[in-house]
């Protein structure tokens, strides 16, 4: 039998508006005979976790995942030959809302997806005569909502009766007549397999107790993670106690949670609680929850019946299971832990889809990963997790080819989505993907995907805006000047309600055309590469009338006129303008900067750009700069304020340390993209690495920069020390590589290890 012809629903007639209990489910199969192997196909509406004869059948967590399940569910298949025997055999499992109809997405929408969780299962052995017996969720299955988790959700939490543990239920020889059957079911998507990393438990941390000022227990595990806390509890039988998470203190020293909930009255309906309530059985007890988890450093401990001792607890992070492939490291160690900072935000958002915060929101939000694909990708491997993301997105564009703000849907206002630098996603991040990992399958699964993007923002900018100043220009086809826009977002000092409000009324023309010029730069780039060479023709030039009408519209005479760093950084970044222009915005970036006093001015989509960009175009010292500020805004403000992880906001704790918005975005992690590609100077000259340029850039005091990547050519290191102007560079590479030193002196080198040295120029 098909698993996608198996579906059943183990829960009667329910108020759909009140979360529900866990439901507990079992199937029985009889087996006579010698068995050679089993193998078990399962998936859920919701979120399960399986055991066969009461063990269970994976380590992973968080099964099966998530996609855009209006669309498709992904199935799991684990080898369970050695579970299963002759005789009775079990399985068990438990299913949670998960996703799938627990809360979700800013607005803690639920029964998104829908209401009821289905579970479907098929259990093949096969015996040693060649003959296979089958067990399939069906009629004969029995459930109960009468076990431990009296309700399990994303955002709110678990709530947990040890009272109600139902012990061996998930065995041969329970007694399961108390319990009910289950209803046969469907599920309308498209079945596959599992594409991405699995979703597994990684590192664990012991707390150190606290006593705050206002005289609460709080734990703090010293790392901003994303996860659950395991701990062992002794007390009397139908005590409660209780767990709140939250990522940071605020300004007295109290846990808090303000920084991470909606603004003003949304907050009522949509509140993070993040709390585990345990009311407790008889004797000494260990758990963790099995269907929630949340960002998290500090956890509030109410009601604990014994003394609250750090060996109780321990803080495990939970990610997609990311081969890492980069490490960088600097004589300055506050760069160093800007980079350990980033791979924890990597690491806390990266679960199955990546995430804007694991908090708020914990949303596929396209922008935020079109920003960060390229630093992420040094860091760990994310080819597999994001080609498998990238499906959604194109399953889930509208029909007229516009791309969602959010992968997998989570209910956000429609009118947001394709907005310029977050749809845009839809190209870069494939593009992203083949440059890093030389990956050209992807390029032509979202081929389709990434056309249909672009016809979209085409016909856009066809229609001009009523009240636009472009009306009359020549140029007007080419200018995107209406639509939702995110617009350049979060540069210090700005306020995100104000900037929605103004994106809703005033459609940011100048973000938008820029990202309709590079996309379909891009686009041309990935049709030469698929040898679709009409298509590379039309796309090309579609990007050079775009970037003729960037100019006109944007800039006086190439020239870009603005007290706004992001203005300087786009054109150039996204190559908009011809190459003298380019350096005469850069000189005018860099007096910016400097009056500035080298503190970063810019939002989430130049932020990854504007230190190559000082960089690449002759002011290294500016771009040391301005990465070694301590002042705020600044990452080494960040870090001496005791950061563990990428603030959303650069203005996330101020001097009186009042926390604003979450504590674990990734975005302005892409600093660590310059530590690589500038500072160690590593970057692909061919797809994948199949070449690769050896660049370093000293310079902001540095006395030595030691990075490490493996590639998918192999791996490639480039060390290098600065002392007293003296240069010396050592790498190690596994194919031909183009060596570029300070003193303007290059050379092609074959695989080996190769050493240099040279004066540092003034
Ligand atoms: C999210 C962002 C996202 C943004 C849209 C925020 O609430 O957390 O990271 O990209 O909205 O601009």
């Amino acid at each position: 039998m098909k698993l996608s012809s198996c579906f059943i629903e183990p829960e009667g007639p329910i108020e759909t508006k009140v979360q529900q209990p866990a439901s507990y489910l079992r199937g029985v199969l009889d087996l006579d005979g010698k068995v050679v192997s089993a193998e078990l196909a399962i998936t859920a509406c919701g979120v399960y976790r399986c055991f066969v004869n009461g063990r269970p059948v994976t380590d992973q967590v968080f099964t099966p995942g998530f996609t855009y399940y209006r669309e498709r569910l992904q199935y799991q298949r684990y080898d369970v030959t050695g579970l299963v025997a002759s005789g009775t055999n079990v399985v068990g499992v438990v299913l949670g809302d998960g996703w799938y109809r627990g809360k979700i997405g800013a607005f803690s929408r639920r029964n998104h997806y829908g209401t009821k969780t289905k579970l479907a299962a098929v259990l093949t052995v096969t015996f040693s005569d060649g003959s296979v017996a089958q067990l399939t969720t069906g009629s004969d299955w029995r459930a109960t909502q009468d076990g431990p988790i009296r309700m399990s959700d994303w955002k709110d939490g678990e709530v947990y009766d040890a009272r109600m543990e139902i012990d061996g239920w998930a065995e041969p020889g329970f007694d399961d007549r108390g319990w009910h059957g289950v209803a046969a079911s469907a599920y309308d998507g498209e079945l596959v397999p599992s594409r991405g990393e699995p979703i597994t438990e990684h590192e664990r941390f012991r707390p150190e107790v606290l006593t705050t000022p206002d005289n609460s227990t709080v734990l703090d595990f010293g790392q901003n993670l994303f996860g659950y806390v395991e701990f062992s509890v002794n007390g009397p039988a139908g005590r409660t106690v209780r767990l709140t998470h939250g990522e940071t203190l605020d300004e007295h020293g109290n846990f808090t949670l303000k920084n991470v909930s909606m603004p003003g009255a949304l907050e009522k309906r949509t509140g993070l609680r993040q709390e585990i309530a345990y009311t407790l059985r008889e004797g000494s007890q260990t758990y963790k929850p099995r269907f929630t988890a949340h960002g998290f450093r500090y956890v509030k401990v109410e009601d604990w019946p014994e003394e609250v001792g750090p060996e109780s607890f321990a803080a495990i992070a939970v990610y997609s299971d990311m081969k890492q492939l980069g490490e960088f490291s600097c004589s300055e160690v506050l760069l160093n832990k800007v980079t350990g900072n980033t791979r924890w935000s990597q690491k806390g958002n990266f679960l199955d889809i990546p995430t804007d915060c694991p908090t708020r929101e914990r949303a596929g939000w396209t922008g935020d990963i079109g920003v960060f694909a390229e630093t992420g990708g040094y860091l760990m491997d994310i080819n597999r997790f994001l080609t498998k993301w990238l499906r959604d997105l194109a399953l889930q564009q509208d029909p007229d080819g516009r791309v969602a703000s959010i992968v997998p849907d989570v209910g956000m206002f429609k009118y947001m989505d394709g907005s310029a630098g977050w749809a845009d996603a839809a190209v870069i991040v494939p593009h992203t993907l083949y440059r890093l990992y030389g990956n050209t399958e992807v390029l032509n699964a979202q081929y389709e995907s990434m056309k249909r993007w672009l016809g979209f923002v085409r016909r856009r900018a066809r229609r001009t805006g009523l009240f636009s100043r472009h009306r009359f220009s020549p140029h007007r086809k080419f200018i995107v000047d209406t639509g939702y826009h995110w617009g350049e977002w979060l540069e210090p000092g700005h306020d995100m309600g104000k900037d929605v409000l103004r994106n809703t009324f005033v459609p940011d023309a100048e973000v938008a055309t820029a990202y309709f010029a590079y996309s379909a730069a891009l686009l041309a780039d990935v049709a030469a590469v698929l040898g679709k060479i009409d298509d590379a023709s039309e796309y090309a030039e579609l990007s050079a009338n775009v970037k003729a009408a960037y100019r006109d519209a944007f800039t006086s005479d190439g020239i870009v006129e603005s007290d706004r760093q992001c203005r300087y950084v786009r054109p150039v970044a996204l190559d908009l303008l011809p190459e003298e222009e380019k350096a005469e915005n850069v000189a005018r970036l860099n007096d910016l900067v400097v009056a500035n006093d080298y503190r970063i001015g810019t939002g989430f989509l130049t932020t990854p750009f504007i230190l190559p960009v000082l960089t690449d175009y002759g002011y290294p010292n500016t771009a040391y700069r301005v990465a070694l500020n301590r002042k705020r805004p600044g990452w080494l403000y960040e870090v001496e304020k005791g950061a563990t992880t990428i603030w959303e906001n650069w203005n996330g704790l101020d001097e009186h340390n009042v926390p604003k918005d979450s504590f674990n975005h990734y975005s302005f992690g892409t600093i660590v993209g310059w530590l690589f590609s500038r500072v160690a100077g590593i970057s692909p000259l061919e797809p994948g690495f199949a070449k690769s340029r050896i660049r370093p850039v000293p310079g902001g005091g540095l006395k030595q920069a030691k990075c490490r990547y493996e590639s998918a050519a192999g791996m490639i290191s480039s060390s290098w020390t600065a002392d007293d102007g003296e240069f010396r560079l050592t790498v190690d590479v596994p194919t031909e590589t183009l060596v570029e030193l300070p003193d303007g002196n290059s050379q092609t080198v074959p695989r080996g290890i190769h050493s240099f040295s040279c004066r540092v120029p003034e």
